[in-house]
């Protein structure tokens, strides 16, 4: 007999991990199967958009010129930002699609960037799973009841997040018809399983990542259902991303590089591999990106990501040599050659692009996010000069 759709286990997620009803997370109803193949309806792609430079480097084709776009590329280094964002919370913002909306816009707005990025954050599903998040100023984000024990993972909702984060569609649909009209491809993310289970069990941003590792080592079936958890979560959240209109995914694995190989291929790689499968079936590029972590390129690459994120520490015609066959790449300048003078910064942004060497899928970025003290002239400065260096004539 089937069960009604609210008492079906999440897929990967073991029977008698059910919130109770007392937790936060309970009164959502769980997330099913998630859609996923065959494909999902989504709106049709806006010709200018499809054959924009940026899809078309995603998808390894040759373009007019190398598209750019910034890692937290809306943020406090521009004042329209600061000026919204005055006495409003970050969570506020995001939940709330008008200004998710306009923050986005902000800085294709002001640069001739080849692709905006929605504004939200990788952790705003830990509330809806039953995490108390704040992002604290001048700390960053701190999570008050972080996972210790078993018992915490299997208190973890796994809700639908078309029910629990409708405002992230929502922005998503109020910014594609402005952003066709401009030909401008819109990126959708979440963060990636180890990463967010990092902030869910550190409680906050960490340099060593001790007590997560502490927890993957002493409880591997708990973790174990972690990881599928948070592969359950972020399949749904995504397909409800592509399925409003992101014609691309990002998935941040900014704290992976604190793995060595051998426990990324044990404890992280299987839910991560799973996820990526289950989010390349809805049709759109996906990028999977993480700092540090040149090491890992191989395998991480190896999950089948459309694009590989590389970051500012190793050279770029290097990663070509770590990646798959055919897989694009996006980076890598070091955010903070934005703070230098411009003889370095366009020095170095020369050298990126003769490491790159032409190859059809490059993507410029920076290598990790745009820092707040980055100058406005140097963002718009070299993305013109990265257009007109790779215009092809
Ligand atoms: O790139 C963009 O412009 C889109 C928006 C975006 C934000 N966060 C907005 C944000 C994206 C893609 C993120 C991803 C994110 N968030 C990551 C992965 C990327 C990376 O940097 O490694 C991580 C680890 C987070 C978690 C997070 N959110 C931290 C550590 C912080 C505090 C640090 C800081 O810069 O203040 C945030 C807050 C945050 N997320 C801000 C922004 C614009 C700053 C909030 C403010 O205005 O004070």
């Amino acid at each position: 007999m089937t069960r009604p759709q609210s008492e079906q286990a999440p897929e990967n997620q073991p029977t008698g991990a059910r919130p109770d009803a007392a937790h936060p997370a309970a009164q959502y109803p769980s997330v099913g199967r998630v859609p996923g193949r065959p494909q999902v309806q989504k709106p049709e792609l806006d010709p200018k958009v499809r054959n924009s430079a940026f899809l078309k480097a995603a998808r390894g084709e040759k373009a007019d010129y190398t598209p750019v776009w910034f890692m937290r590329q809306a943020g406090r280094y521009m004042p329209e930002y600061r000026a919204l964002r005055a006495g409003k919370s970050m969570l506020d913002c995001i939940r709330t699609p008008d200004l998710a909306a306009e923050i986005t816009l902000q800085p294709v707005g002001a640069f001739p960037l080849d692709a905006a990025i929605l504004f939200n954050d990788i952790l705003t599903p830990l509330p809806t799973m039953g995490l108390s998040l704040d992002f604290v100023g001048g700390v960053g984000p701190v999570i008050h009841n972080p996972i210790t024990t078993t018992k915490d993972v299997d208190m973890l909702g796994v809700p639908a997040t078309a029910e629990t984060m409708p405002y992230t569609a929502e922005s998503i649909r109020l910014l594609v018809p402005e952003l066709n009209s401009r030909g401008i491809p819109l990126i959708g993310f979440v963060g990636a399983p180890f990463t967010l289970a990092s902030y869910a069990i550190e409680g906050k941003g960490s340099r060593n990542y001790e007590k997560t590792k502490r927890f993957m080592y002493a409880e591997p079936a708990a973790w174990e259902r972690l990881m599928g958890k948070f592969e359950a979560l972020l399949a749904d959240y995504l397909t409800e991303q592509v399925k409003a209109g992101a014609s691309a995914v990002q998935i941040f694995d900014s704290w992976v590089g604190a793995l060595s190989i051998y426990d990324y291929q044990t404890f992280v790689k299987p839910a991560t591999g799973r996820l990526i499968e289950r989010v390349k079936a809805l049709g759109v590029p996906v990028i999977y990106f993480g700092t540090g972590a040149t090491h890992l390129m191989p395998d991480m690459a190896s999950l089948g990501s459309d694009v590989m994120g590389a970051d500012w520490r190793t050279p770029l015609d290097k990663a070509w040599g770590l990646v798959q066959r055919g897989q694009s790449i996006q980076g890598n300048l070091d955010p903070l050659l934005l703070q230098a003078p411009w003889r370095e910064l366009k020095h170095q942004t020369d050298r990126i692009l003769a490491e790159a060497n032409g190859r059809p899928g490059h993507i410029f970025n920076v290598g990790h996010g745009l820092l707040p003290e980055t100058p406005m002239d140097a963002v718009m400065r070299v993305t013109e000069y990265v257009h007109e260096r790779t215009q092809k004539a």
